[in-house]
């Protein structure tokens, strides 16, 4: 297949981008996108899909407390909730957005040359993990790192659109500011100082941070595949900036896929492994997925805040009071953490979790 390539850059097999197998293949998915029937989303008419939506907090309240209790409760209850009244100015999302898109619209041979390897991920990439044969989801991604600022590198930022590598650089500093304000209320709703989730991060200029952008094309048959599989995010905490008027992501609650619906203009916040663990579970690092459409193709926007990768991360003492509430969770850095699950690849949650 023309699509192929990069099939020596460390990976099992010659990769295929999704967009060219949406583009060529017609009514029917190749076989690997196909997902075992108890993975597979029942996808229902929007009228009928519960309707039970995350919790969404507006940040622009004057009540500190109460959007501490409100964000504690979300993150509790669900590991996710939107905010709104965020500070990022609508007008630098939407030139983000359309920078990204403007690369996946880019013609192939623009595209390759920024193929990633598994080595660092660093990238254009469509799948996770190594395993040969294994299952692929139905998206491609580009990935890069954005702090500490040692391991950000523009060249390995696409080039086209023009305007991409400044737009992203100007939407990853207000989106870092908004993660540093979030991480306040965060410590709060645990009854901690404000900056104590952060310290544990590293401190303010100690974090680390980094852009997955998921592109999703149209799927001749939605009903047999996920554009992401279940999975949560290993990192501190992701802000998810979607698109506006379609939905896809999903959210595991009792049970149940709920599906988010976006409210216009908010982020996406989802509390990652590292944050549960910092916790001592309080906060819930909740599975999640994506659907995807046969109608519409959809971009979405992850940024991974993330503690420093040599820091140990573990229950912070504050939360530990043995026997009744022992650190449910062993000391390990983020480096060591993530290196396991690209090993693994992304699914479900791990099991010491
Ligand atoms: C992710 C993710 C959700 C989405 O990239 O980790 O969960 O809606 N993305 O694309
Ligand atoms: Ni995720």
């Amino acid at each position: 297949m023309s699509s192929c390539c990069n099939g020596g850059a460390g990976w099992p097999e010659p990769v295929v981008r999704v967009q060219a197998v949406s583009d060529t293949c017609g009514a029917t998915i190749p076989e690997r996108y196909v997902k075992p029937p108890s993975e597979r989303p029942s996808l229902l008419a929007p009228a009928a899909e519960p309707v039970n939506n995350i919790p969404v907090v507006d940040l622009s309240l004057p009540d500190a407390d109460g959007t501490a209790r409100a964000v504690a409760e979300a993150s509790r209850e669900w590991g996710f909730f939107q905010v709104l009244n965020h500070g990022v100015r609508p007008e630098l999302l939407r030139r983000a957005r359309s920078a990204w898109r403007g690369f996946f619209k880019q013609p192939a041979d623009v595209r390759e040359r920024y193929a990633n390897t598994p080595a660092t991920y660093e990238g254009y990439g469509s799948r996770l993990g190594t395993a040969k044969g294994g299952p692929l989801d139905w998206g491609d991604y580009y990935f890069l790192h954005l702090l500490p600022p040692a391991l950000k590198s523009h060249d390995k930022w696409p080039s086209l659109p023009p305007t991409l590598r400044e737009t992203t650089e100007e939407y990853a500093e207000e989106v870092v500011q908004l993660c540093r304000r979030v991480m306040k209320v965060l410590s709060r709703g645990l009854g901690l100082d404000d900056g104590r989730l952060q310290a544990a991060f590293g401190g303010e200029g100690g974090e680390g941070a980094c852009l997955r952008v998921n592109f999703y094309p149209r799927c001749p048959q939605p009903e047999l595949t996920l554009g992401v599989a279940s999975h949560s995010d290993p990192g501190g905490m992701t802000m998810l900036l979607v698109d506006d008027h379609v939905r896809g992501l999903q959210v595991r609650r009792a049970g149940q896929w709920i599906t988010v619906d976006p409210v216009p203009g908010a982020f996406i916040v989802n509390i990652g492994d590292q944050i549960q663990v910092l916790s001592n579970a309080e906060y819930k690092s909740v599975e999640h997925r994506v659907t995807v459409s046969a109608v519409e193709e959809r971009l979405s926007m992850a940024f991974f805040y993330n503690p420093r990768g040599d820091l140990p991360v573990a229950p912070m003492v504050e939360l530990v009071a043995p026997p009744a509430s022992p650190a449910l969770y062993p000391a390990m850095t983020y480096d060591e953490y993530r290196a396991n699950i690209r090993q693994r690849g992304l699914s479900g949650k791990p099991t010491q979790l």
